[in-house]
């Protein structure tokens, strides 16, 4: 079978068994500060199974991209060293939401491992939960018993908590788990060690291939376990490794998944991959696995950035620049040229990095240079330190962070650079260091929640601000916030016209007024589905009804700004090309900020159009048409979709003229566009490879700044005297550089005027060389009127075509602040051993308290004593005489 054909197999399996199947989540996780990207099939169902939110199916199965780089789960450090760990891979998944449970769950397993994928029971091991007594958590009994009706009870082996209690993060759903294993060794290594003593031992051909949640509890701050509502069931299988079990091989890479992609890096590299610890195949094999992980990550809207999680990108790209520039002996960029091959082997399955293939190799490509220009000067100074004598077991924090801020080296590439040269690296030390650098640029934002503290139970919360912006209705719970600077609390309601940060939308502020007690919520965001609003303080007592209320005019700017963000959108498609796609976008109250994927800067005449069309648009007054239908109904009409978005099956679509704008949306719209009155571009600039943005004005906003903007020209009008201002400016213009050129030539003639004077002033000084031989030097001290401290430095250069041995010192005060020249023709820098730059530091800067430098024939400098230029002079022909 080709791994297609596995992945298709899998989910046909599931589809006979009654289970919807899903598109996977985006790889980048929002609205859950517990996770940055998605680690596990489940995650985008965490909802359901803390009863937050009713699934649509009861039964769902679907193909996940993760990413296992941070936080709970992270393999980044086996990634290429082993053979079956990955950065990016997917995770086929079945899941129950309160219907089927273990027994089901286990028996279709068994089903379709041994009777669809056809692998020979006797190379299968299962695990159930031993239980725990601290935790006080039972031996999983009924799992047991289920596997007994299918495998022999000598391969059914009990686990302990860290490999069969499986939870998705510090907090969140849990459960006890059955793992299922396989045994890819030969028939003779099979007879002569058990496998059941390899299981859960690390050894690379007896491995995990699929995990069985029952997931049964919510892990909470406190450490304890709640029940969950209902009982569900999460499974988790990986990919890679059943097809390499399938197709019978003894690496991941080794199978039709990876094999694409090695040669084409062979191809690039000129090199051939073999199957062997070496550095060169290690170098293949990350770069087979990290390319993968970077693209699908930027292709859901994730750019490598130096913050979160557009760091992790950042390192992993990093890690394979530094693999393939040390053992491919390749020292251009690579990455970005697998990006077709990666993007048309997945394009049925995530077809989203297709469709964003050019963008995609553009953004590795910039990452790559810019990496590649520090990372030669960077491995240069590791090798340093790594030869230093004060390196002797580790690679001090200080190191290690002067290697990741001036060379951008990752932690996680100087560990690996260090464990190279049997060294380690003061981890403590660097991130004390990080901390410092973090603390110094601003405050820190540690956050502290605690745990919900219930007031009233309720079946469902919602969302009624599309229609309403006061209701009353009731506080379900609240809980206490805690960040290093400050406390908030963080209250959920029944009911809420509230709209929560979303979709670029910034969350509503306002008021909940409860037994005449107000208080004012600051901010409102959305968190695992939940409406979370922000206060600064609580009221004595929330078991009352609670009035809540958006402060309107602030709601009603969003508003005008989110509906013109569409029509820039649109105008942009028509102005730019279809290949634009939204990359982000900022609509708040005072302005909106577009993001859009486009290779070039947007020109002036670009942004008239697109502001134009969408004036146009506006004064049409098109009414706003908002519909929820299926999905796949509504990307059939043309619906604008956002990549790294994810949507329910039922969708809200926003139409602005069917032939001209729909998107899904679930934002706040105006009913006309004629409300948003005028729509002003004000800036436009560059954000990241390959995205611009816009910045606009809409409404009153709008009027304002073209207001003010008319109020200037015509303030500069009357200044000018003039109804045409800019040419009245050009022709400014072009007087003042004439006016310029003249002022140079007259200086320049001065100059010549105050040179013959100082020639005039020349003093004869009798001295002795070095060698005790008479010597004769002119000396020339003055203090002129120059007007910049440039003409002093070429009076002095120019002595030297009037004189033959001299010594020059020349001060002038410019605008209060004294400046000084010291010449000296090379003659007498030899024959007295002087130094004009030593001069200027040693005896003159102090006198003028200032400083400067230059070379041994002239230096200058400038300081904040001007009183003393006199004795500047004294002090030099003391030096001589
Ligand atoms: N959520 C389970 C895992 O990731 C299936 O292993």
């Amino acid at each position: 079978m080709t791994s297609s054909e596995i992945r298709q197999a899998f989910l046909d399996f599931f589809k006979s068994k009654g289970h919807t199947i899903v598109p996977s989540a985006p790889i980048v996780i929002k609205n859950d500060p517990t996770l940055l990207f998605t680690n596990a099939g489940m995650n985008q169902f965490k909802d359901y199974f803390l009863g937050n939110k009713t699934p649509e199916h009861k039964r769902v199965a679907d193909t996940q991209k993760c990413l296992r780089v941070s936080g709970k789960h992270n393999d980044l450090e086996e990634v290429g060293v082993d053979t079956y760990h990955h950065t990016m891979f997917e995770m086929l998944g079945n899941w129950s939401f309160g219907d089927y449970f273990k027994k089901e769950a286990i028996a279709w397993s068994w089903e379709l491992l041994t009777e669809v994928y056809k692998i020979p029971q006797d190379k299968l091991y299962v695990t159930v939960f031993e239980g725990d007594e601290k935790e006080g958590l039972p031996f999983d009994e009924e799992a047991y018993n289920e596997w007994k009706k299918h495998i022999a009870e000598d391969r059914i082996l009990k686990g302990n908590k860290k490999d069969n209690f499986w939870e998705m993060g510090d907090t969140g759903p849990c459960g006890p788990c059955s793992e299922i294993h396989v045994d890819c060794r030969s028939e003779e290594e099979r007879k002569q060690i058990d496998g059941k003593t390899l299981v859960n031992a690390d050894h690379p051909q007896v491995i995990e291939i699929w995990n069985n949640v029952f997931m049964q509890f919510n892990r909470l701050k406190d450490g304890s376990l709640q029940n969950l509502p209902a009982k569900h069931v999460d499974t988790g299988m990986g990919f890679e490794r059943l097809v390499r079990v399938l197709q019978g091989k003894q690496s991941n890479y080794d199978t039709d998944v990876f094999t694409g992609t090695i040669s084409e890096i062979e191809k690039i590299v000129n090199k051939t991959y073999a199957f062997s610890d070496s550095k060169q195949d290690v170098a293949f094999r990350v770069l087979a696995d990290h390319i993968r992980a970077i693209a699908f990550t930027i292709s859901d809207g994730q750019l490598p950035s130096n913050t979160g999680a557009g760091y992790v990108i950042r390192r992993i790209l990093r890690r394979a620049v530094r693999y393939y520039f040390s053992y491919l002996d390749y020292k251009t960029p690579l990455l970005f040229q697998l990006i077709p091959h990666i993007a048309q082997q997945f394009e049925h399955v995530f077809p989203e990095l297709k469709a964003q293939q050019d963008f995609v190799t553009k953004v590795i490509k910039e990452e790559e240079d810019a990496f590649l220009r520090t990372l030669d000067r960077g491995l240069k100074r590791i090798d340093e330190l790594i030869s230093a004598e004060k390196t002797v077991n580790q690679i001090n924090g200080k190191d290690a962070f002067e290697l990741y801020d001036t060379y951008g080296f990752p932690i996680d590439l100087t560990r690996l650079i260090a464990s190279e040269n049997n060294l380690s690296v003061d981890e403590d030390g660097f991130n004390q260091e990080m901390q410092q650098q973090k603390n110094r640029s601003r405050a820190a934002t540690a956050i502290d929640t605690e745990d919900w503290i219930t007031i009233n139970e309720v079946a469902k919360t919602s969302f009624i601000g599309y229609d309403n912006l006061e209701t009353e209705t009731k506080v379900v719970k609240y809980r206490k916030v805690k960040s290093k600077n400050k406390e908030q609390f963080q209250i959920v309601l029944e009911q809420t016209p509230f709209y929560a940060e979303s979709g670029g939308q910034v969350g509503d502020v306002g008021q909940l007024i409860i037994n005449n007690e107000e208080l004012k919520i600051i901010d409102t965001k959305k968190e695992n589905g939940e409406i979370i609003h922000f206060a600064d303080k609580i009221v004595s007592d929330f078991n009352f009804p609670v009035v809540a209320k958006v402060n309107a005019g602030r709601r009603l700017q969003i508003t005008l700004n989110h509906s013109a963000t569409h029509l820039l959108h649109a105008a942009l498609k028509e102005v730019l090309g279809k290949h634009v796609n939204q990359k982000g976008s900022l609509v708040s109250p005072d302005l909106l900020r577009f993001d859009v994927s486009h290779f070039a800067k947007i020109t002036d005449e670009e942004l008239r159009k697109a502001e134009t069309i969408v004036n146009a648009k506006i004064r049409e007054n098109i009414p706003v048409v908002i519909k929820e239908m299926p999905k796949d109904e509504a990307l059939k009409l043309g619906a604008m979709a956002l990549f790294g978005e994810k949507y329910g099956d039922v969708v809200r679509v926003v139409m602005i003229d069917p032939n001209f704008s729909i998107e899904l949306c679930g934002g706040t719209h105006v009913g006309f566009t004629g409300q948003i009155g005028l729509f002003k571009i004000t800036a436009e600039s560059a954000v990241a490879a390959g995205v611009r943005r816009i910045e606009a004005l809409t409404g009153e906003a709008a009027f304002q700044y073209v207001s003010e903007k008319t109020e200037q020209v015509k303030i500069i009008s009357e200044l000018l005297k003039t109804k045409e201002p800019i040419k009245a400016i050009e022709k400014l213009q072009e007087e003042k550089s004439v006016l310029g050129k003249r002022i140079e030539n007259l200086e320049a003639r001065q100059l010549v005027g105050i040179r013959n004077e100082l020639l005039q002033k020349d003093e004869l000084l009798n001295v002795k060389t070095q060698h005790g031989q008479e010597f004769a030097i002119s000396f020339i001290g003055s203090v002129i009127e120059v007007s910049n401290a440039d003409a002093l430095k070429k009076l002095a250069l120019d002595l030297k075509n009037n004189l033959r041995d001299y010594v020059a010192v020349l001060g002038a005060n410019i605008g209060g602040k004294p400046f000084v020249a010291v010449g000296i023709s090379e003659t007498v820098v030899t024959a007295l051993n002087l130094d004009a730059a030593k001069i200027i530091k040693e005896n003159i800067a102090p006198l003028i308290k200032g400083g400067g430098g230059g070379q041994k024939t002239l230096a200058t400098a400038g300081g904040q004593d001007a009183s003393n230029l006199a004795q500047v002079i004294e002090a030099v022909k003391n030096l001589i005489v």
